[in-house]
C-alpha cells in the first residue's frame, strides 16, 4: 500500500480508503455481513486504514457491523464516520424513504457522538463531519459544538461533507477542518473549479466519495439487476439518455483499461488520485475480490497521455446527467 499524509498531520493514510456504506445500505439486498467482515478484516492485511461510515446508514447498523472489526484493531484503523442526517424516529430507509432531514444543532450533535461512540465501541472517532450543513442553524453554533468534542477527546478531526467552498472557509476559521468529503469522479467534476484547489490551499484532505459513480464506472454494474430497493434506482445517471450516454462513456474507459492490462474501476480511482496530492477517495465495496482489485490502483500510474485520451473520452460522452434527483438535491448548495 501506499499513504498520504492526512491534513497538516503526521498522519499517514492509505492512498485509498474503504467505504462501507454499502456493506449495510443503499444498494440493495445483496447484503451479506460475513463477507463484509471479511473485506474489512482484508483491508487491515493489505494496509488499507482509513473506513468511512456515517450514523444514518441503515440507522446505525452499518457502525455496528464495523465495530465488530474495529474493537480488536482500533489502533490500525483511522475510523471516520458522520451525523447530521436523521430519519424521523431513526426508523426506515433513508435512501428511498421519505422524511430524511438534516440536524446539526447542538443537542443533537452530543447526542449524536454518543451514540456513534457505543455503536462503533471505541471511546474516541478519529474523523468526525457533518454529513451536510443545517440550513436552519447557524454555522458557527454547529462547528462550535464539534469543536468541543475534539476538547473533550471523543474525536480528534473534524470534516464537512458537501459544503460550499465559503462555508468551508468560515467553517476553518472557528475550528480547523481536516478533511472535505464530496463527490468527485470521471462522472462529476464540479468540485474542481473551487473546492478541491481551496482545500488543496488549506491543507484539507479531500475525500471523493464514490469514485466509482455508484458502480458505474466500473463497467461491470447489470442495471437491469438492480432491486427496487436499490437507491440508484431513482438516480438520473442510470436512466434514458443519460444511461446510455454513461454505458458508452464506460466501454470507452474499459478499452483504455484493457489496453494498460488494468480493470476500468482501477482507471477511474487511479484518476482520482492523480488530480492532486491532497485526495483520498474511498471506493465503496462489501466484496474481498472487489477491495483488493481497488487496492491495485494506488499503484496504476496514468501517463499524461493517458490522462488525455481519457479527457478526449469524457468529452465524446459529456451528457452524464445530474447526479442527485430532486429528494437528495435539497441537501446540496451550489458553490
Ligand atoms: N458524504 C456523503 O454524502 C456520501 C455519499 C455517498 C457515499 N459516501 C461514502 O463514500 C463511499 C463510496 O461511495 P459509494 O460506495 O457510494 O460509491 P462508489 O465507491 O463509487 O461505488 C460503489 C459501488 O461500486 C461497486 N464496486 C466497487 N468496486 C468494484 C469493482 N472493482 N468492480 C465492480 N464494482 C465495484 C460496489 O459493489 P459492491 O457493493 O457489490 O461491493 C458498489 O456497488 C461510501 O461507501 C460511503 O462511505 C458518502
Amino acid at each position: 500500500m501506499n499513504y498520504r499524509k492526512f491534513a497538516n498531520t503526521h498522519i499517514e493514510l492509505s492512498k485509498i480508503g474503504l467505504g462501507c456504506m454499502g456493506m449495510s445500505a443503499a444498494y440493495g439486498e445483496d447484503k451479506d455481513d460475513k463477507e463484509s467482515i471479511a473485506t474489512l478484516e482484508r483491508s487491515i492485511e493489505l494496509g488499507i486504514n482509513f473506513w468511512d461510515s456515517a450514523d444514518i446508514y441503515a440507522n446505525g447498523t452499518n457502525e455496528k457491523l464495523i465495530s465488530q472489526v474495529l474493537k480488536n484493531n482500533r489502533d490500525k484503523i483511522f475510523m471516520a464516520t458522520k451525523f447530521g442526517f436523521r430519519m424521523p424516529d431513526n426508523k426506515g430507509d433513508s435512501f428511498i424513504a421519505s422524511g430524511i432531514y438534516v440536524d446539526c444543532s447542538v443537542k443533537h450533535i452530543k447526542e449524536a457522538v454518543e451514540n456513534s461512540l457505543k455503536r462503533l465501541k471505541t471511546d474516541y472517532i478519529d474523523l468526525y463531519y457533518a454529513h451536510r450543513i443545517d440550513p436552519n442553524i447557524p454555522l458557527e453554533e454547529t462547528i462550535e459544538a464539534m469543536s468541543q468534542l475534539v476538547k473533550e477527546g471523543k474525536v480528534k478531526y473534524l470534516g464537512l461533507s458537501e459544503c460550499t467552498a465559503d462555508e468551508l472557509k468560515k467553517a476553518h476559521t472557528i475550528h480547523p477542518i481536516s478533511a472535505l468529503q464530496s463527490e468527485y469522479s470521471l462522472l462529476y467534476r464540479e468540485v474542481e473549479k473551487e473546492i478541491l484547489p481551496l482545500t488543496k490551499e488549506l491543507g484539507i484532505t479531500f475525500v471523493p466519495f464514490a469514485p466509482l459513480g455508484r458502480g458505474l464506472m466500473s463497467n461491470k454494474l447489470d442495471i437491469n439487476s438492480l432491486s427496487s430497493s436499490d437507491f440508484r434506482k431513482n438516480l438520473p445517471r442510470y436512466e434514458g439518455e443519460y444511461l446510455q450516454n454513461n454505458q458508452k462513456l464506460t466501454a470507452a474507459l474499459e478499452e483504455l483499461a484493457l489496453s494498460k492490462n488494468v480493470t476500468t474501476a482501477q482507471v477511474a480511482i487511479a484518476w482520482v488520485i492523480a488530480q492532486s496530492d491532497n485526495i483520498i477517495p474511498i471506493p465503496g465495496t462489501k466484496k474481498r475480490t472487489y477491495l483488493e482489485s481497488n487496492a491495485k490502483a494506488v499503484d496504476l500510474n496514468l501517463s499524461s497521455s493517458d490522462l488525455e485520451k481519457i479527457e478526449v473520452i469524457l468529452k465524446k460522452y459529456p451528457n452524464v446527467g445530474p447526479r442527485y434527483s430532486q429528494r437528495e438535491n435539497k441537501f446540496i448548495k451550489k458553490s
